[in-house]
């Protein structure tokens, strides 16, 4: 898992290298600080009682100054270094996830939820990219500080060397303690956040109906406790984590107390003149000031390493979901040997077997065998839920068989290369999608090169034009986020529109037409005639009268082909057709009995 993350490190694997050498400089400084400042002590001290100046002690200050500007020129590239390497791999993994998102297949998508994948590309990103940061930084460093002071301390004195050991023992062990504590509600309330970006991402896209059904209440209640959720446990884990700084400082004392004691002690000891300095039991007092020193760098060095292996055991979680993201693998794999032509729109399926689940024994659709020749038009009908949406899906090989073969123009759907495959065909979706722009950008994803005069015969075709031209700015028109610029039917058109320009060899209408009045239903069913007749059309509709003029209609019963011919055929031989017409005309008929009788009473 960590490997596939770091896979993403890329071309910042240079700087992310260089980060943690720069931060050792910064270490070595600052144990050679302290170094200096003994003899530098110890230095004033021999001068005072001789009397004499001594130029050791401007040597020793340049030296102290030399080194604190190099750990500061250290300090400051090390930063910069850490940001630099942690945000690039932070844009690379979104980049790499995104990358890989676009080659999910529907079947993939449906493996995750919207919300979620936003969050990993976000939130758990922004965790991931923290915690590299803290380690580049920190986990080289704190670990080299911490062997350096001890050994300078064991230098100097064993005995205090011991102390050091010990407290650094102590500390360890009760800021382990908190970190296991914290780590709990930590965890939680990430799982929290999830809800909480679930809440309002459903929410947002959804206002209008949240609207419509007057449900903002129980909306804002459902937000009001997801933030809630996410307070309780963001306090919860920080009133633990708020422990961490008085204990270190308490430990830290602590020790300092114990070193003055027993350095205190040793100063106070016998004394003896070493190499011109004077040391007390064996305790000079530039000794005791370095080791004050080192002392607090151990501690801290403790501290430092702990937290780093908390913001690594908080970020697993965010690593994990990143890894499944960029893990995860298309389930439409790709041929050796794609082919890159569509010979015409003939569909074949022979025995057809669909599951949504993989190694699912519920089938949506079963044993389907059905042969569609080049420029006819086929209708689908059938009770929702029968099946039509995944049966059309499987001829741009949105989702895979699970048993048979789906043949385009004679070729196995699975042997083409996947963009010839859907670019020849088109597909309107059952749900719509239009994005902000204007018209003639939204319908140049059929055809980017598309020109106006091909986008406003398309649009003629799809009986478009009309309510286009009559917008203020015509084909400039902005259809605003999601297409909410425009009315249901039209927004229908207008996908129909931009299915057009693909110019396709198969078009398939996934209940398309369902917001578009019955008169321009018929118009563009005409239009398409005229205009398209080599192209294979499949229309799925609700109504009757929307597939009756086809070539032929094939009746769907729970995944199973139920009746196949045409609308006489099927009127006359077919049970669940004939009552699926009878009850249309009987409402139509309701409701032009209505019509009239209000217009006798009126
Ligand atoms: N993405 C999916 N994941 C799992 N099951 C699905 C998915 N899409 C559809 N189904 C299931 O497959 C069955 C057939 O659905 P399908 O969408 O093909 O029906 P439909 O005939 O198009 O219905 P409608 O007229 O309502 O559009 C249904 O039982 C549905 O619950
Ligand atoms: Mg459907």
């Amino acid at each position: 898992m960590v490997k596939t993350l770091l896979k993403s490190v890329k071309q910042y694997k240079k700087v992310s290298i260089l980060t943690p050498l720069v931060m050792i400089g910064e270490a070595v400084m600052e144990i050679v600080i302290p170094f200096l400042m003994k003899f530098l002590i110890d230095e004033i001290y021999v001068m005072e009682r001789s009397g004499e100046f001594s130029m050791y002690i401007v040597w020793y200050g340049l030296a102290m100054l030399a080194c604190a500007a190099f750990a500061l020129f250290c300090g400051i590239m090390g930063g910069r270094l850490a940001s630099k390497a942690s945000a690039g791999f932070a844009a690379n993994l979104r980049y790499d996830m995104y990358d890989n998102i676009q080659t999910y297949s529907f079947a993939n998508i449906d493996n995750f939820s919207t919300a979620s994948l936003i969050t990993r590309i976000t939130t758990d990103v922004s965790n991931v990219q923290l915690a590299f940061q803290m380690c580049i930084r920190m986990l080289v460093r704190a670990p080299i500080l911490f062997i350096m002071a001890t050994i300078m301390s064991f230098v100097i004195s064993p005995t205090i060397g011991g102390i050091f050991i010990a407290a650094a023992l102590v500390l360890g062990i009760i800021v382990a303690a908190i970190m296991v504590k914290v780590a709990k509600p930590f965890r939680i309330m990430f799982k929290k956040y999830d809800n909480l970006n679930r809440v309002v991402q459903e929410d947002l896209t959804a206002i209008r109906v949240v609207k419509s059904y007057v449900r903002e209440e129980h909306e804002m209640d459902k937000m009001r406790s997801a933030t809630q959720e996410v307070y309780n446990y963001s306090v919860k884990a920080e009133k633990l984590l708020n422990y961490l700084t008085p204990v270190v400082q308490c430990v830290i004392y602590v020790a300092m107390i114990l070193l003055l004691l027993v350095g205190g002690n040793m100063l106070i000891g016998e004394s003896s003149v070493v190499e011109g300095n004077l040391v007390f039991g064996g305790l000079s007092t530039g000794d005791l000031t370095s080791l004050l020193q080192y002392m607090t760098q151990i501690l801290t060095a403790v501290m430092l390493v702990a937290m780093c292996l908390q913001y690594i055991s908080l970020s697993k979680g965010s690593m994990d979901r990143i890894a499944e993201v960029l893990e995860e693998k298309t389930t439409l794999p790709k041929t050796s040997t794609p082919v890159f032509e569509v010979k015409d729109g003939s569909i074949d399926f022979d025995g057809v077997f669909m599951s949504y689940r993989q190694k699912s024994d519920v089938n949506v659709l079963s044993n389907i065998d059905l042969h569609i020749k080049p420029g006819e038009t086929l209708g689908i009908i059938g009770a929702t839920g029968s099946g039509k949406s995944s049966l059309v899906s499987l001829i741009p090989r949105l989702y895979d068989v699970s048993a048979g073969c789906v043949k385009v123009g004679g070729v196995d759907v699975k042997q083409y290369d996947l963009d010839t495959l859907r670019s020849k065909v088109a597909m309107v979706l059952q749900k719509n999608v239009l994005f902000s722009g204007s018209i003639s950008e939204n319908l140049r994803w059929g055809d980017e090169n598309a020109t106006q005069e091909e986008i406003e015969e398309a649009c003629r075709q799809a009986c478009a034009d009309e309510f286009i031209k009559q917008l203020p700015g015509g084909y400039d028109y902005d259809l605003g986020q999601g297409g909410v610029n425009v009315s249901g039917g039209q927004k229908q058109r207008l996908c129909i529109a931009r299915a057009l320009l693909r110019k396709p060899k198969i078009i398939i209408f996934d209940d398309s037409t369902s917001a578009v009045d019955t008169k321009t239903d018929a118009m563009i069913r005409q239009s398409l005639r005229t205009h398209a007749p080599e192209v294979t059309k499949i229309i799925i509709a609700q109504r009757v009268n929307s597939v009756e003029d086809a070539d032929r209609i094939v009746v769907l019963d729970q995944g199973r082909i139920a009746g196949i011919g045409t609308h006489e055929e099927l009127l006359a031989g077919n049970d669940i057709y004939r009552e699926v017409y009878l009850s249309q005309m009987k409402g139509k008929a309701d409701e032009e009995d209505g019509g009239e009788e209000d217009g006798t009473r009126n």
